[in-house]
């Protein structure tokens, strides 16, 4: 896929509300699920997994980006986050972190139906990146 073929938003939704039935939430009860598309037109996804110990928690993009490394890297092009009601929720402020190193300030994220997707680099304005450290991405 090239980045001018349009986003399949609607699939990116619709693996990331099923991405939320493979959750385990026993603490929250908040199931996270989380779908992507590659640069390069691959789909990942993720899902949060607490700990008993609750701040060691994995939230569904951390798992999100295990699956992109394990499927052979890349850069993310757009993701769709959601509940387990099916509704896109904002990343955490970690997972913006997180989803930077990836897709940078032009990855695009869900917002909803009918509204515009955020870039990550309005999500995460003068991010920290691998730049700063004088290293590539990937
Ligand atoms: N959670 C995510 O998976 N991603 C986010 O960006 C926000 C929060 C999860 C973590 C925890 O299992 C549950 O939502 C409640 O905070």
């Amino acid at each position: 896929m090239s980045s001018s073929t349009a986003i399949p938003w609607k699939e990116l939704r619709e693996q990331a509300r099923h991405a939320t039935t493979t959750s385990y939430a026993p603490y929250s009860h908040v199931t996270v699920g989380a779908c992507a598309i590659t640069v390069d037109g691959r789909i990942v996804v993720g899902a949060n997994v607490e700990n008993a110990s609750y701040g060691l928690t994995l939230c569904a993009e951390c798992s999100l980006v295990s699956d992109l490394t394990r499927l052979g890297g890349g850069r993310l092009r757009a993701v769709s986050i959601v509940a387990g009601d099916g509704q896109p929720i904002a990343p955490c402020g970690r997972c913006r972190q997180v989803l930077f190193e990836h897709g940078g300030n032009e990855l695009l994220i869900d917002a909803g139906d009918g509204v515009d997707p955020t870039s990550l680099g309005e999500l995460l304005p003068g991010a920290f990146g691998p730049e700063d450290l004088g290293l590539r991405s990937n």
